[in-house]
């Protein structure tokens, strides 16, 4: 049976070419540690690492490769970030839709006099309402841009400028926005970008980080310190980036393979990219639309979302699953998908939704197949 992936929220794939072979020839011909020793080799080590920074603030457009910061995934970041910047008594203003990388070390640190509150949506998944939360010690702004549970795309332009206005911090979750539709730190005025390097940004999993302005830097305690190969006379933490809040050897191979996906997306463009994501999102929504016994949850069109989609069934949606994967070869993701709040604001909690996100290299006939899948468990 031929194998189809619809789960590439989760985790992306096929990668493009390039990427594989870009962490075997890091390991196989230089594996080298950067920023301690002075071999040459050492030195072309960094190089690419560093390339890989720049070519991050290329696709989110920021003018500063230091202050990219890489961490082992998009979850990590956040907690960084999160747990880093809070104090007792400070307030955040989160969407109703994110998920536990956001949530958990919030409700972690309720216990310290931190609180939050989430802004409304509606049934599409439209966010709104953040201005009117906003205390006097109302410190953040923390949003994901792209709603893994639905694919709904957040007004971050305007979130930004609310955040502007009133002097808070915005950071933003781009985990699922990232390489599949555009993120501008600038014209959002993102304070701090969170980022998985294994999504849409097409490379392997254990790369993620965050892109943090300057001004920030020293709100945020580093969570983890350690040896960074600089200051080493001192036990102190650096205050320069990246080694501020890079202790530690990184993740080196996986973030070759990073630039290399990162390389795939410059050379295709993020617009094309996204277009050709959506073309495949409309043919699935159409065909499922004509279907009896499913309900799309969230936006019933391509427009504002990106291509994971949500459906509710009348089937089992846990059943349907199994059943799309052994009896079709279509592989989905089913449940909460780690947003438990998503579910409750979208009306799918508890029973969760089934999932499908697509990815570039999905075909039209993949689609079709799943629709047809669909067709037949449902009996339509
Ligand atoms: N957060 C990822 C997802 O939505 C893993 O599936």
């Amino acid at each position: 049976m031929k194998k189809i992936y619809f789960d590439n929220a989760a985790t992306s794939f096929p990668k493009p070419d390039g990427v594989a072979e870009a962490v075997y020839d890091y390991i196989k011909f230089n594996g080298m540690n950067i920023g301690r020793g002075v071999y040459e080799k050492a030195f072309a080590s960094a190089e690419g690492v560093y390339e890989t920074r720049e070519a991050l603030c290329g696709l989110f457009n920021f003018s500063k490769p230091s202050n990219v910061i890489f961490t082992v995934n998009v979850t990590e970041a956040l907690n960084m970030v999160i747990k880093g910047l809070l104090r007792p008594g400070d307030h955040v203003i989160v969407s109703s839709l994110e998920h536990n990388s956001v949530m958990r070390p919030l409700t972690q640190l309720l216990k310290s006099g931190v609180y939050f509150d989430r802004a409304p949506c509606d049934s599409e998944g439209n966010s709104f309402g953040v201005e009117e939360l906003i205390r006097d010690n109302t410190k953040a702004v923390i949003f994901s841009h792209v709603s893994n549970v639905c694919g709904t795309i957040a007004p971050m332009e305007k979130i930004g400028e609310i955040c502007k206005k009133h002097g808070l911090i915005f950071i933003a979750d781009c985990a699922q926005s990232g390489g599949s539709v555009n993120v501008d730190m600038e014209r959002m005025n993102i304070d701090v970008l969170c980022f998985t390097g294994h999504k849409s940004l097409l490379g392997p999993q254990g790369t993620g980080g965050f892109i943090i302005r300057d001004e920030t830097v020293p709100l945020i305690e580093p969570l983890i310190s350690g040896g960074t190969g600089s200051v080493s006379d001192l036990e102190t933490v650096p205050d320069f980036l990246p080694d501020r809040f890079e202790a530690g050897t990184l993740n080196i191979a996986g973030i070759y393979g990073l630039k290399a996906g990162l390389e795939f997306i410059k050379r295709i463009g993020v617009d094309n990219i996204h277009r050709r994501e959506m073309e495949l999102t409309k043919r699935f929504l159409d065909g499922v639309r004509e279907l009896g016994g499913c309900r799309i949850v969230g936006k019933k069109g391509v427009e504002g979302r990106t291509p994971v989609v949500s459906l509710d069934m009348e089937e089992d949606v846990s059943e349907t699953a199994f059943r799309l994967d052994r009896e079709y070869g279509i592989m989905t993701r089913v449940g909460m998908h780690c947003a438990p709040n998503a579910h409750r604001a979208l009306g799918t909690f508890p029973k969760g939704t089934i999932r499908f996100s697509f990815g570039y290299f999905n075909t039209e006939e993949e689609i079709d197949a799943a629709v047809e899948a669909l067709r037949k468990i449902t009996n339509r």
